[in-house]
Formats: structure tokens, sequence, C-alpha cells
């Protein structure tokens, strides 16, 4: 994974991005140390930290999220993912938007320097398993901010008034630091919106949440997700900046994420069964390779046979993914 962290640093370089630049520093020194070259390691530690004002040994802490006063459960969990894009197999088009997204976000102060809007909400569709949370952790780790995950469900409190100061309490957290802010299963708010069993402070908590993302000026990259884009009304779509559709993966995204996953077997081979997966979602084709590569390690196979092959297919093939 050397390459990895030789390009990200290379291309922190060219963005200017400092965080970046010490992430990629970090995972080459803990690399070295691994392959016990300490010494090198030791001098490459001293280097970087005799060059930054922060401590290089350790991450900054991961900021404490504010707590549902009803259950004392926290309304976000954080976590520090070092994911990347290209860990992912993306149709041409996400990726090419989420990449431009990753430019802006970038250079958002130079965008702020020209008084032009930021983008800064993005909401992500598709069906499940085809690779939100994983875009989201792609794009926290990208950026190198921590990303803070809230269920849009967990935020609505039984208490009156209680969920009003969990969406307050959320979005100012989101403006204490620049961080990814995740907003899953988005849809919960569109069906509330539309359900008539509602009352009035149910439509009232969807329009808090509108309110909020409308309003929100601060430094976070905002990210919904939902798996029905057609409950969503366009008062819902309206808004956000920046729409990704992740849909199910094409036959040929199929076969590259099997040749990425199970890259000892022979291309055709790959191809065959590209077409059998054809219509499950990336979640199906990973499913299928662990399997695979399970039932081999289990039978002391050093490749897979043709057995495995057919045991994982049919599994794979037999369960509901949608
Ligand atoms: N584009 C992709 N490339 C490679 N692997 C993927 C991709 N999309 C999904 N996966 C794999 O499939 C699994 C499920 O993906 P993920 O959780 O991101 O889907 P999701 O869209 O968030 O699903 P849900 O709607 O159920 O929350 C993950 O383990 C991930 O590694
Ligand atoms: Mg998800």
């Amino acid at each position: 994974m050397a390459g990895r962290h030789l390009r990200d640093m290379i291309s922190a370089y060219g963005e200017r991005d400092d965080l970046k630049f010490r992430r990629a520093a970090q995972a080459i020194i803990q690399e070295e140390e691994a392959k016990r070259h300490n010494v090198l390691a030791r001098e490459l530690r001293g280097i970087l930290a005799a060059n930054s004002a922060l401590a290089v040994t350790e991450e900054p802490a991961l900021p404490e999220v504010p707590v549902d006063r009803d259950s004392s459960l926290p309304l976000a969990y954080t976590s520090r993912p070092d994911a990347m894009l290209t860990d992912l197999v993306l149709g041409d088009q996400p990726a090419t938007s989420l990449k431009a997204l990753l430019n802006e976000v970038r250079q958002w102060s130079r965008l702020d320097k020209m008084g032009l809007p930021r983008r800064n909400r993005l909401l992500l569709s598709g069906p499940p398993g085809c690779g939100k949370t994983s875009t989201v952790e792609a794009l926290a780790g990208e950026l190198g901010r921590p990303l803070v995950t809230a269920r849009v469900e967990g935020l609505i409190s039984s208490y009156l008034g209680e969920t009003a100061a969990n969406l307050n309490n959320l979005f100012e957290f989101a403006s204490s630091g620049p961080y990814v802010l995740f907003l899953d299963e988005f849809d919960s708010l569109g069906k509330r919106r539309d359900d008539p069993s509602d009352h009035g402070e149910l439509r009232r908590v969807v329009n808090a949440v509108l309110q909020q993302i409308d309003r929100y000026a601060g430094p976070s990259l905002i990210v919904a997700a939902t798996n029905h884009s057609g409950v969503l009304d366009s008062a819902l779509w309206r808004r956000f900046d920046t729409i990704v559709e992740l849909p199910l993966p094409t036959a040929t995204e199929i076969t590259e994420l099997l040749s990425r996953l199970l890259p000892e077997l022979p291309f055709d081979e790959i191809r065959g069964l590209a077409n059998e997966l054809n219509g499950r979602p990336h979640a199906a084709v990973e499913y299928f390779a662990y399997w695979v590569r399970r039932s081999a390690a289990l039978d002391d196979a050093s490749t897979p046979d043709p057995v495995h092959l057919h045991r994982a297919l049919s599994e794979t093939l037999s369960r509901p993914w949608m």
C-alpha cells in the first residue's frame, strides 16, 4: 500500500492539503516501523515533527457529540475512516461528480474569497448495498475529516420539543468543526412528510430539519443518503446542491469488483461470474467473493475450485438483496 500513500502525499502537495500530507507521511512511517526499519522511521518522525506545529504521533481526539436528553444516547457517532474513492468501483458519472465536489471542498476558502457560494449539501441516492455509506466514508477519508453519522430516525424524540433541541444541537455541533456530517436514512423524513397518520408535531419536525439544512453555513460537508429517491418530494430534493446516484453495478463494474476481490481467478471465469451476478448490488458481489475465499481457505485450497464457486453463487443468488 506504500504506493497509495506516496500518491496521497504527492497529491496533497498539489492540493496544499496539510492534513492529508501528514496522514500519508504517518502511514509511511508506520509501514517502515512494521518492516522494523526503526532508524529510518525515527528519522522520518523527527523530520515531520520538526516541520509541524501539531503532534504527529496521534490524530486529534474525535469530537464528543451531543446526546438525546431523553434516552441519553448520542445523536451521532464519530469515526475517522481511511477509505479512499479509489477503493470503490464507481460508474463514470458518480466518480466524476464526487471528484469535482472533493476538489471544490478542498478549495472552499478560494470560493469564499471570490464571493461564490460553496456546494456543501450532497444527497446520495441508490438501492441498498450500492455504496452510499462506503462513499461517505471515502469522502471523509479523502478530506481527512472526521465522519459524524446520524440516523435521521434517531433524532426524533418521543418528547415534545426535544426533537427540535436535538436538531439544533446536531447542527450546532456540525458548525463547531470541519466534519463530514452524514444523515443516513434520510428517506424516513420523506415518508413522515406524507404520512396521513402524522399530526402537526411531525410536520414541524420535518420542516425543522429542512430549515437546519437550508440555514447551514458552517465548515462541515453535509451528506444525506436515501434508498428510495421516489419518496423524496421536491421540497426535500431542493435542499441539496449536489445529487449523486449510485445505481446497481453494470456487468463491467461487477467484473472489475470481482477482479479486485478474487485476483487469482482467470478473467474468463470472472466474466462468466459477473454475468451470473448481474442485477445484484455491490454488496452481493462482495458477499460472493468472501464466501469463495472462506470456503477455499477452510479446504486448504490455494485457489478456489468450481465447487467453491458454485456453492458461493447459489448462496448469493438465493438471498434477497433489495
Ligand atoms: N461501489 C462499490 N465498490 C466496491 N464495493 C462496494 C461498492 N458499493 C458497496 N460496496 C460494498 O458493499 C457493501 C455495502 O455497501 P454500503 O454499506 O456502502 O451500501 P449502502 O448503499 O450504504 O447500503 P444501505 O442502503 O443498506 O445502507 C460494503 O461492504 C462495500 O464494501
Ligand atoms: Mg448505508
